[in-house]
């Protein structure tokens, strides 16, 4: 992986030029998107492009500083001290703008955990939930699970890019039983990076009914070139006080496997609410190796991360180009953010068990199935490029050679 190594020490700037290109085995490592893919998706030697976590190494201080933690020995409780409050501090405020208060910060083991703390804090059973479908399926999950009910803001499809449909947005946010809603921000799967008016539109919406706002930023890190994120929270004082900020170095240095996120929380008596949920669920202790890469990654980490961003840049160009050259019928949706591309397949004209059959039983491979996001993700899949070039090409191969397969009973995409 690695062509130099100069940076074992997290004080020093990394210099380390990282290979992206070469391929790590993960079969045999508990990996969840290789080793479970067969089980999971019901096939053998399926190609795995879903679940959201990268198939490269991450940022060479942060392996140093876990091998060095483990060298110690000694795994014992462990908290979160000052090295972690500062760094995710000073990555907020260099890479976001975005000035945080030390006890603003509530660690939790996940930012999943945080959407279900959230869920149990700042709602009633029975009580409605606003979330934006098609959109990372355990916003949907932690609401059901909960016993609260799901209020369907869905984006519309114009032109070919995701939109906020606010009119229905303000109708549902009337509704005295919805006191909560959870916005993807960057938005997984459709990649937006929301615009400073829309989020401004969502937040007065949800202010003026009281609506706390969970918005979960995890992708903020991840934006592509000619995109800025907008942390939702630092728009406005309002917006402040109504906000649940979650976010984690998991998705950016890829260390989702060491389970390390936070929340934001400015209101003192959201905190505690949030706060105690936790501790009723005993979720509120970090693990001795998740705060040591959250230290060394948010500290150390800018160098991989924008060399990443250009290779992902690079893997996006190549998909562009090789799904217009040899698979007319699919559409991508341009993405701002994020390393997860939707792929809108509706012109193979196959309904959702078609299209799941042909991408896993004639491709052989793992995507995440658009349904599974909401009914408006019917007919898309969610394909991961954060992965060597060489696997996403054998990915396209596949796809490119059971649509060619298919190709006799689809629909000729119209004007495409
Ligand atoms: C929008 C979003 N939130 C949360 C997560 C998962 O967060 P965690 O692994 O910290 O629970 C993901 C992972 O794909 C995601 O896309």
């Amino acid at each position: 992986m690695f062509v130099k190594k100069e940076a074992a020490d997290t004080a020093m700037p990394d210099t380390t030029v990282y290979d992206f290109n070469t391929v790590i085995e993960r079969r045999g490592t508990a990996s969840v998107k290789w080793d479970l893919a067969d089980r999971l998706f019901g096939g053998q030697g399926l190609l795995p492009l879903w679940v959201a976590d990268m198939d490269f190494a991450s940022p060479q201080p942060v392996i140093d500083a876990l091998a060095k933690r483990a060298r110690h020995g000694v795994f014992g409780y462990s908290a979160c001290m000052d090295g972690y409050y500062t760094a995710a501090l000073s990555w907020m405020h260099e890479r976001h703008g975005w000035q945080l208060q030390k006890d603003w910060l509530v660690f939790c083991p996940g930012v999943v955990p945080a959407l279900n703390m959230a869920v149990q804090a700042f709602t009633r059973p029975g009580g409605g939930v606003i979330i934006q479908q098609p959109v990372y399926y355990p916003f949907m999950r932690s609401i059901l699970a909960n016993g609260r009910r799901v209020v369907n803001n869905p984006l519309r499809l114009s032109d070919g890019r995701y939109e906020m449909d606010f009119d229905d947005l303000a109708r549902k946010a009337r509704d005295p039983d919805v006191s909560l809603m959870i916005l993807c921000s960057p938005h997984n799967p459709v990649g937006r990076v929301w615009t400073q008016a829309e989020l401004e539109q969502l937040g007065a919406i949800c202010c003026d009914n009281k609506i706390t706002v969970v918005a979960d930023e995890i992708h903020a890190d991840l934006v592509l070139p000619g995109y800025r994120h907008i942390p939702f929270a630092a728009l406005s004082d309002d917006f402040l006080q109504a906000a649940i900020t979650c976010t984690s170095p998991s998705k950016t240095f890829n260390l989702a496997g060491l389970h390390t996120a936070h929340a934001i929380i400015a209101d003192p008596e959201k905190r505690k609410a949030f706060s105690n949920a936790l501790v009723h669920s005993g979720l509120q202790w970090p693990s001795a190796f998740g705060t040591v890469a959250h230290e060394a990654a948010y500290s150390s980490g800018g160098p991989w991360l924008a060399q990443l961003l250009v290779y992902l840049q690079g893997n996006l160009e190549f998909l562009k180009a090789y799904i217009a050259g040899q698979l007319p019928h699919v559409q991508v949706i341009e993405p701002e953010a994020t390393y997860l591309v939707w792929l809108d397949c509706r012109a193979l004209g196959l309904d959702w068990r078609g299209l799941k059959a042909l991408m896993q039983q004639e491709a052989g491979l793992a995507l995440d199935e658009g349904y599974i996001f909401g009914d408006e993700g019917r007919g898309f899949e969610r394909i991961n490029i954060a992965c060597p070039r060489s696997i996403l090409r054998e990915c396209l191969d596949r796809m490119a050679q059971a649509v060619k397969r298919h190709a006799g009973t689809a629909h000729t995409p119209a004007g495409r």
